[in-house]
């Protein structure tokens, strides 16, 4: 079968691991062509990716290069337009988290995906393709834990990148927005059902910058669903261990819990600090394989004709779920979630 060719739009943290994953890991798919604003980032391509085609220009890459499919891993706020243009110029997208910064985007976003029906869109919440996370949901398919009916998600950047986190807080939108997604996806994935009401609260104890950014170092949302089933998310910026991703799925004959001591590998260093596991150190290296597995299965959905699990609408309810709770979490009260 014919490889996919694809283009990139993107090489920044994200985009370059992406690259690298199209070039050099996946047989069926070819990176053959990238497009950024920053040269030097075009530069990588070529030394780096063996990339020629290289534009700075994302409508130009979409007119000019030889491409069936763009993955788009750029800054959030390009995202929809990206999507909609590269659509109708007729490529299959590949689009990063969020699917957009605001709602009207996010509409905009479905009606291009609605326009063609021939072509895949695939949205990257990454964290569904992980072995523990896909393996979980197999479990809660085959009925282990009965019902399930609360999740608890957790999200905590290391403290080690606190300070990057902090010269961003000012534009991010806010933590819920900045962090949550990824657990908001999570959630509506094992429970089943979207949350109709939601309460969120922050805190701040070590980095009094978060408050003058109005935002907090630690933000909780508790949500419910209407079947009664409950979310609670807890995402942070100051894990002094690593990259603390842990979910627990609680259901009426048993429970999950995924990552509960977020490990480096299955190796104990026994030594005058103890028996010490080692952490991981950040998203890169704790999901790089759930990475690799979204972008095959994306290549797969284009040469087989087949639609991504994970939607448009996906997209866009997880984004409206982020702010409705960053509109609870502002006004200190209880709020309903309308769709
Ligand atoms: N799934 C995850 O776990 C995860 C993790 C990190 C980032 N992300 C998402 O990935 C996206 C990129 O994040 P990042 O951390 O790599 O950002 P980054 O700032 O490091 O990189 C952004 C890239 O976008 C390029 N860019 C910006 N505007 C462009 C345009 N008009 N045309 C072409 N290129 C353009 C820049 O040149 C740069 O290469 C964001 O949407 C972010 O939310 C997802």
């Amino acid at each position: 079968m014919k490889k996919v060719k694809v283009g990139i739009a993107g090489l920044g943290r994200l985009g370059k691991l992406h690259a690298g994953n199209l070039a050099f890991h996946i047989a069926n798919a070819e990176l053959t062509a990238a497009c950024s604003i920053m040269p030097a980032e075009l530069e990588y391509a070529k030394n780096e990716l063996g990339v020629t085609d290289v534009y700075t220009d994302f409508d130009e890459m979409l007119a000019k290069a030889d491409i069936d499919a763009v993955a788009i891993v750029t800054t959030s706020g390009m995202h929809c337009a990206q999507i909609a243009a590269a659509l109708d110029a007729g490529k299959h997208v590949f689009c990063e988290k969020p699917l957009g910064v605001d709602l009207e985007q996010c509409r905009q976003a479905e009606k291009a995906v609605e326009r063609h029906p021939e072509l895949a869109f695939f949205l990257g919440f990454m964290r569904r393709f992980d072995p523990s996370y896909a393996y979980a949901m197999e479990k809660v398919k085959a009925g282990v834990i009965g019902k399930p009916y609360m999740v608890k998600a957790t999200g905590i950047d290391p403290e080690a990148l606190v300070q990057g986190a902090i010269r961003f807080a000012p534009t991010s939108g806010g933590i819920f927005i900045d962090m949550a997604i990824h657990d908001i996806d999570l959630m509506r994935w094992f429970l089943g059902e979207d949350p109709v009401e939601v309460y969120a609260a922050g805190a701040t104890f070590k980095h009094p910058e978060f408050k003058d950014a109005n935002d907090d170092e630690t933000g909780v949302a508790m949500y419910k669903c209407a079947s009664g089933a409950i979310g609670f998310v807890h995402v942070g910026r100051t894990a002094p261990h690593g990259y603390h991703v842990e979910t627990e799925v609680v259901g009426t004959e048993g429970t999950l819990r995924i990552s509960p001591v977020p490990e480096k590998n299955l190796c104990v260093i026994y030594d005058k600090n103890g028996a010490v596991k080692e952490c991981v150190s950040g998203f890169p290296e704790r999901f790089a394989e759930a990475y690799l597995k979204e972008m095959e299965e994306f290549i797969n959905c284009v040469q087989e004709g087949r639609k991504p699990e994970v939607t448009v609408y996906d997209g866009t309810k997880s984004t409206q779920i982020a702010f409705a709770t960053t509109e609870a979490y502002r006004e200190g009260k209880p709020l309903k979630i309308e769709y």
